[in-house]
C-alpha cells in the first residue's frame, strides 16, 4: 500500500490486516507509543470536521507522532498555489498527507505529485478510514469475525456508502444499500463493488425498498445532506421520510445493531431511542476511527 485513497485498492489480507492491528493497538497501546516516532504528518481540511480531525490528531500522538493541522485557511487546495506545488512543498517536510477534500480529484493529484503517502479522510467519492472503523466495529461485536456478516445501509447512495459497499465487498460481508429512487449509489462503483464482491465472497445487493433491511445484524445510517450538497432539506425529508430508522424499523428487520459514521440529524434520519438505545455502536465506531486510522497510518508508513 502506497496510499489510502479508496479500499478499492486494498486485497482482503490488507484489510483484514489493518482491523487486526487496529484492534491490538486499541488493547495494547504502550506497544505502538513509539510507532510514529519522529514522523510529522499533515492533516488537511477542505471541510469541516469533529471526529476525523481529533481522532487523527490524538491518534497520531498517542504514535509517538506529531500531526500538523492545516485548516481551510487557503479555502479549496488550488487557489493559492497548485495542488501539484502544495504536495511538493508539503513532501519536503512531512513524512504523510491526510485529506478531507472536496473533490476526489483532488487526491489523486495530491498523490501523484507528493512523495510521501496520502490518505483520503473524506472526498466526494468515499470515506475509507470510516468504512475501517465501522467494520472493525462489526468485527468486534460479531466476536473478531466477520463471517457471516450483514449490513443494511438505508440513506442517501454517498461517500460512506460507495466505501461501506466496497470495503464490505472485499471483506467478504453481505452488504444491502437501500436507498429512494433517484438517490443510488454511483453506478460505476456499485459495478466494481460488485465484482469485488464475486472475488472475496462477499455480496452487494442494491434495492428501494426497506424490506430487504429484514435479518441483517446491523442497520447504518449517514446524513440525507452531505456537506458540499445542494439539496433542500424540506425536499429531503420528504422523499427520505419512509426509509428513517425508527425503533420500529429495528424491531420490524431483527437487527441487532444501529451504525452511523456521525454526525447524527436526531430525529430525521434516524429517532433518539435508536441512536441512543442498546442497539446503538455510535460510540464505538467513533472511538474506532482513531484505532483504524492509526493502523492505516502504521502500515504506511512501516519500513
Ligand atoms: N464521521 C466523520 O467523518 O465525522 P467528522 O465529519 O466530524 O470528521
Ligand atoms: N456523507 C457525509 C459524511 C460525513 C462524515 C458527508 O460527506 O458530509
Amino acid at each position: 500500500m502506497e496510499n489510502f485513497l479508496s479500499v478499492k485498492d486494498c486485497s482482503k489480507e490488507e484489510l483484514l490486516d489493518i482491523i487486526k492491528l487496529a484492534v491490538d493497538f486499541k488493547n495494547n497501546p504502550e506497544k505502538y507509543s513509539q510507532a510514529l516516532a519522529g514522523k510529522s504528518i499533515a492533516t488537511l481540511y477542505e471541510k469541516p470536521s469533529l471526529r476525523t480531525r481529533v481522532s487523527f490528531d490524538v491518534g497520531i500522538a498517542k504514535l509517538g507522532g506529531h500531526a500538523v493541522y492545516l485548516d481551510q485557511q487557503n479555502g479549496a487546495l488550488g487557489k493559492r498555489e497548485s495542488v501539484k506545488d502544495f504536495a511538493r512543498n508539503l513532501s519536503c517536510w512531512v513524512d504523510a498527507i491526510v485529506a478531507r477534500v472536496f473533490e476526489h480529484n483532488t487526491l489523486v493529484e495530491l498523490a501523484e505529485h507528493a512523495n510521501v503517502p496520502v490518505v483520503n479522510s473524506l472526498c466526494n467519492l468515499y470515506h475509507p478510514c470510516q468504512a475501517m472503523a465501522d467494520y472493525q466495529t462489526l468485527y468486534e461485536v460479531k466476536g473478531a469475525t466477520l463471517e457471516g456478516a450483514s449490513i443494511a445501509y438505508i440513506g442517501d447512495g454517498n461517500n460512506v456508502a460507495h466505501s461501506l459497499m466496497l470495503a464490505g465487498a472485499i471483506l467478504g460481508v453481505d452488504v444491502r444499500v437501500i436507498t429512494p429512487i433517484g438517490y443510488s449509489p454511483d453506478a460505476l462503483i456499485a459495478q466494481h463493488a460488485q465484482t469485488l464482491a464475486e472475488q472475496n465472497g462477499g455480496k452487494i445487493t442494491l434495492s428501494h425498498d426497506i424490506e430487504l433491511a429484514n435479518g441483517v445484524d446491523a442497520i447504518y445510517n449517514d446524513t440525507w445532506i452531505s456537506m458540499g450538497d445542494s439539496k433542500s432539506l424540506e425536499d429531503v425529508r420528504k422523499i427520505f421520510a419512509p426509509y428513517q430508522t425508527n425503533a420500529a424499523l429495528m424491531e420490524k428487520t431483527g437487527a441487532q445493531y444501529f451504525m452511523h459514521c456521525q454526525p447524527v440529524y436526531r430525529g430525521i434520519e434516524a429517532t433518539d431511542e435508536v441512536v441512543d438505545g442498546e442497539c446503538s455502536l455510535l460510540m464505538q465506531q467513533a472511538e474506532n476511527r482513531m484505532h483504524a486510522q492509526n493502523a492505516v497510518l502504521m502500515t504506511l508508513l512501516k519500513k
